[in-house]
């Protein structure tokens, strides 16, 4: 069975449904196979600068419930980057070395670390600088982490924003109406793609292509010849304005957030061709629920691969999806490239060859 080990698992940035089966998953290997210990590390490396550490028990007899659970249980942020961690007094303060010092004092042989691009590329810094022994699982809804075809979460955001197409086809269709679904993704248009797509949208609107306004209304217009006196359009909440502009909204605590497309589309097709125009921004919505049955297997090979690296010593990778394989790759390399939709993706020829507009 081999030594045995006292390993740390944490969940970080955006939460997104598929993280508790990965928790249960690596519970599950790590000490149900190898006779491991595991220890939840709380609100992602916040839990690591916390004194003592802000920690939760993972016991093999209480994880199974995690299987169906949206969310991360250990709790997670997108914000308070420890290299310039914002501190009371309005100025930024390098806090790594608490982290580091952290890790230390829990005794820890190794980390899992669950999380998108933003957090990867922290972790990796704070590993190589601590001498942590890290292995990582990439997550989130946008699926833009580099080397891997599929991160945690994104089949669950698809599902749910192409029921919300879904959906919105009654309402279009009712009232002779073009509905607008603003969906998340970053600077990605992996969900605007794939939903609008398993949704039968007649446009997609991606910030990996450039659209015209013109080309757009065109397509309705097209639709209105045919008789069919309803468009149904999904827009990637990066896409600019038609003079290049992102359309950012301002949260709490002056925080700037993508948001808005959609309303500005509306605005500029009634213009353009005089439809009744209807925008649904479906937000937060895509990042939560029950994980889909993909999320949940990808979740589950995710933890166990992740473990079985550990068990290798096999530090510094990170785990992927490739060919319907779970491989690994360093995380350097994975953190290199942003993984935006490539304009000769075979869904874009699928979209093309359907018919739909994609804006140009
Ligand atoms: O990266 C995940 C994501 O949901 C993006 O799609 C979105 O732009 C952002 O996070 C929203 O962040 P917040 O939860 O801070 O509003």
């Amino acid at each position: 069975m081999g030594e045995q080990k006292k390993i740390g698992i944490l969940t970080s940035g955006g939460d997104c449904a598929g993280l508790n089966p990965i928790i249960r998953a690596v519970v599950h290997r790590a000490v149900g196979c190898y006779g491991w210990k595991v220890v939840g590390i709380c609100r992602a490396t916040h839990g690591l600068m916390s004194r003592p550490p802000e920690i939760m028990s993972l016991e093999l007899d209480k994880v199974d419930p995690l299987l169906t659970m949206g969310g991360t249980v250990l709790g997670t942020t997108n914000k308070g980057n420890p290299f310039a961690f914002p501190m009371p007094n309005g100025k930024e303060c390098d806090r790594s070395e608490e982290i580091i010092e952290g890790y230390r004092i829990l005794g820890l042989d190794a980390l899992i670390g669950i999380g998108g691009d933003g957090s990867l590329a922290i972790l990796h810094r704070l590993a190589q600088q601590g001498n942590i022994n890290l292995v990582a699982i990439p997550k989130t809804i946008d699926n833009d982490v580099g080397s891997t075809e599929y991160s945690t979460g994104f089949d669950t955001a698809v599902n749910i924003a192409t029921e919300a197409l879904d959906r919105l086809h009654f309402t279009a269709a009712s009232h002779n109406r073009v509905m607008i679904l603003e969906v998340m993704g970053r600077d990605a248009g992996h969900i605007a793609l794939h939903a609008g797509i398993a949704g039968g949208a007649h446009i997609i609107l991606l910030p990996e292509i450039p659209y015209t306004i013109d080309c757009v209304c065109r397509k309705i217009k097209e639709r209105q010849a045919l008789g069919l006196n309803f468009s149904i359009v999904i827009v990637s909440e990066a896409v600019c304005t038609e003079q290049g502009e992102t359309v950012t909204k301002m949260e709490q605590f002056g925080e700037c957030r993508l948001g808005g497309i959609g309303q500005y589309l509306a605005k500029r097709i009634a213009e353009c061709n005089g439809a009744e125009t209807r925008v649904t921004v479906l937000g937060h919505v895509q990042r939560g629920g029950i994980p889909s049955p993909l999320d949940r297997l990808l979740g589950s090979s995710f933890g166990v691969a992740a473990v079985d690296l550990i068990a290798q010593g096999k530090y510094g990778e990170m785990v992927t999806w490739q060919n319907r394989q779970v491989r690994s790759v360093p995380i350097a390399e994975a953190i290199k490239t942003y993984r935006a939709v490539d304009p000769n993706d075979t869904l874009i020829q699928t979209a093309r060859g359907l018919g739909i507009c994609l804006g140009n």
